[in-house]
């Protein structure tokens, strides 16, 4: 195993708990799980730290506004953030908050080492400061005279403060990203920190105030409490016992494999944090990953915007996995990405109900259909199997290429090649119509158990993104834990001959968009009623635009999302009190007679129809037309103004038979 006998530690930040989260915070968490448990798969012994970063003025304000203390504020806003760690499935190994009392201590010792061994030194502080990101800005830093990150306005501040002396490790800063280009990634954040920062001069930092009180006192000069990115930053240390008795396991697990941290943070984090730890001799993490940020249509989602996507409601409303899975292959991880209720319902919908969900209760389905669950031993290969098969063979050595590179989405789409591909092998190998003939069977056997071992092993490799839905893909293909593992991916056909397969729940059930949509519409208003007025006003929710013109082409896989199939009408009748409907009932080679309703009626009288074969889509949602269910629909071409023809099949073609 690749991970036998090593660690393997990643962090994710910490959370400032202003407000509750948005699911711009829950990104770089799940995707820090993801990665957890990918390396837990492995075998590695993984530490994955998350936490909450409560000092500072911003806090200290939001308790006066709420008239408690901040202890009090922040231990109310934790219990929030627990909570939704726990919704979203995350398997954080230990969670930080800075107002523990082990990490305040060492942050104490900290300061006075650096203190002690001349890094830090007394001055006075002028410059601008953006309260809400906690961040001092020289003139020359500001753009338009506001905070280059959030583009707010700052306020000038002048105190005694001390300095941390960053300018003595600009070249020893160029000299580590020269050394180790994989320090920071994606490569685009390194030209933006060297170019930005770096080459303008570094100026030393101050990471002492005075002004208020909210956070850790300087020992050594109580009225100045520590600057809250010195305190925050210590906590990928301290969590681990650096300076503190609570933890013992610093040498273990330091350095850091991997800091994910979103873009904006990158500058403290490759710049501040690495200078602080060459400040006290200690090695510095292996890499800092800065992700990119979900957006709304307004901008960056964030609690002071307004334009918030509450992540309780969404796992609510779709299921955990489904999050999980949609955050992670929407979008690429190191670049923005535009969040919007449709693309997370298409998603749903194309990925997890259609291709996914589908594939697996079709397949345990049929094994219960054809050989009453339980697969017999006999098999018959055919060449047709192959592409399939080795598809699934190499998937673990490409899914794994991606997954070391950090870039989910790839490896997801790795993963649901697998998926697709079989779903065509379905319809290629037909197996309602192999089941017609005794003779079949050992075929139709080897079909079917393709079909589950491509479900395993890609279910294996999404056990990481969709923790909870794995281990029931799992029990429904009859796979037991022995052949589960992360290496199990690696082998194709263990799954025993005569396995037996569990029917049960839907996986993803398909979510009707309109419907969907409508909903979301009503109680976001609802919610913007009931917001308070201030945030109303400087934060209006834009609304999405609809994107045009790009639905217009498809590529070859959403083509093959359609299914369609040769069938032939056996009865069809007029439907009472509706001039244009006709009901059909058609033998479309499954062996169940399917109905459909048709607008036909204008053109065609039903004993034309009787007896002829006709192209049916097979997998459209059913619909009820006038009350009478309707399971797919007919094809027919749009033939003149008012002239409709129904594309009849040569009768020589079976029923069941493909059409693509
Ligand atoms: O920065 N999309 O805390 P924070 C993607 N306490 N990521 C987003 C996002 C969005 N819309 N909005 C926020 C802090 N984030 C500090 C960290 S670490 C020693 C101290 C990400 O609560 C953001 O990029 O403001 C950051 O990485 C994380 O959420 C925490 O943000």
């Amino acid at each position: 195993m690749n991970g036998q006998g090593k660690t393997f530690y990643i962090t994710t930040p910490i959370y400032y708990p202003s407000d509750k989260l948005h699911i711009g915070h829950s990104y770089c968490t799940v995707a820090t799980d993801v990665m957890a448990r990918y390396k837990r798969m492995q075998g590695f012994d993984v530490l994955f730290l998350t936490g909450t970063d409560e000092h500072g003025q911003k806090i200290e304000q939001k308790a006066e506004a709420a008239g408690v203390t901040p202890q009090q504020y922040v231990d109310q806003v934790v219990a929030g953030i627990k909570e939704l760690w726990k919704l979203l499935n995350i398997s954080n190994d230990r969670f930080i908050r800075t107002t523990d009392g082990y990490h305040q201590e060492s942050v104490q010792k900290i300061f006075k080492a650096l203190y002690d061994k001349g890094h830090i030194y007394k001055g006075a502080y002028k410059g601008k400061y953006c309260t809400p990101c906690e961040s001092f800005w020289t003139e020359s830093q500001l753009k338009d005279g506001k905070c280059p990150d959030c583009g707010r306005e700052v306020v000038d501040a002048e105190e005694e403060a001390y300095f941390f002396k960053l300018s003595a490790f600009a070249d020893r800063l160029v000299k580590l990203y020269e050394e180790n280009p994989l320090f920071m990634e994606p490569q685009s954040r390194l030209n933006e920190m060297v170019n930005n920062f770096i080459k303008p001069g570094l100026e030393d930092l101050c990471v002492s105030r005075t002004s208020f009180k909210w956070g850790i006192p300087v020992t050594f000069d109580p009225k100045h409490v520590v600057y809250v990115w010195v305190d925050a930053l210590s906590n990928y240390i301290t969590a681990l016992g650096y300076g503190n008795e609570q933890y013992h396991d610093f040498e273990k697990y330091w350095p850091a494999d991997v800091h994910f941290v979103g873009k904006e943070i990158m500058r403290f984090h490759t710049i501040i944090w690495p200078a602080m730890l060459m400040a006290l001799d200690l090695p510095l993490p292996k890499k800092v990953y800065g992700h990119g940020w979900l957006l709304l249509e307004g901008g960056k989602m964030s609690k002071s915007k307004g334009n918030v996507v509450d992540p309780v409601v969404l796992v609510e409303r779709y299921g955990v996995d489904a999050i999980r899975y949609f955050l992670l292959r929407e979008f690429p991880f190191g670049s923005d990405g535009l969040f919007s209720n449709e693309s997370l319902i298409t998603r749903i919908n194309a990925d997890l109900a259609n291709d996914l969900g589908n594939l697996v209760s079709r397949s345990v389905a049929m094994v219960g259909k054809y050989f009453d669950g339980t697969l017999p031993a006999e098999r018959q290969t055919e060449p047709l199997d192959d592409e399939v098969t080795s598809i699934a063979k190499s998937l673990k050595q490409k899914y794994e290429a991606q997954m070391e590179a950090f870039a989910f989405q790839n490896a997801l789409i790795e993963i649901f090649k697998l998926v697709s591909r079989t779903n065509k092998y379905i319809d290629e190998t037909a197996p309602w119509v192999l089941a017609k003939n005794e003779a079949n069977r050992p075929r139709l056997a080897s079909v079917l158990y393709n079909l589950l071992e491509c479900v395993r092993i890609a279910g294996i490799l999404l056990t990481p993104f969709m923790p909870s839905t794995a281990p029931k893909i799992f029990e429904q293909i009859g796979a037991d834990e022995g052949i589960t593992g992360y290496e199990s991916a690696g082998t194709y056909g263990l799954l025993p001959a005569n396995v037996t397969v569990h029917k049960g729940e839907g996986l993803f059930p398909r979510i009707d968009m309109a419907k969907e949509l409508a909903t979301l519409g009503a109680s976001k208003e609802k919610a913007a009623e009931k917001a308070p007025k201030q945030e109303k006003k400087s934060a209006p929710v834009k609304k999405e635009q609809p994107v045009e013109g790009v639905a217009s082409l498809i590529t070859i896989d959403d083509f093959a999302k359609v299914q369609l199939r040769v069938a032939k009408v056996t009865a069809c009748e007029p439907v009472p009190k509706a001039d244009k409907l006709l009901r059909l009932q058609l033998d479309d080679g499954s062996g169940t007679p399917r109905q459909v309703v048709s607008g036909i009626h204008p053109w065609y009288e039903p004993d034309v129809l009787t007896g002829k074969k006709v192209i049916v889509v097979a997998n459209l949602k059913p619909a009820k037309l006038r009350g009478v269910e309707s399971n797919g629909m007919i094809l027919a071409a749009d033939a003149g103004e008012n002239e409709v023809k129904v594309v009849f099949v040569d009768n020589s073609v079976p029923c069941g038979s493909v059409v693509r």
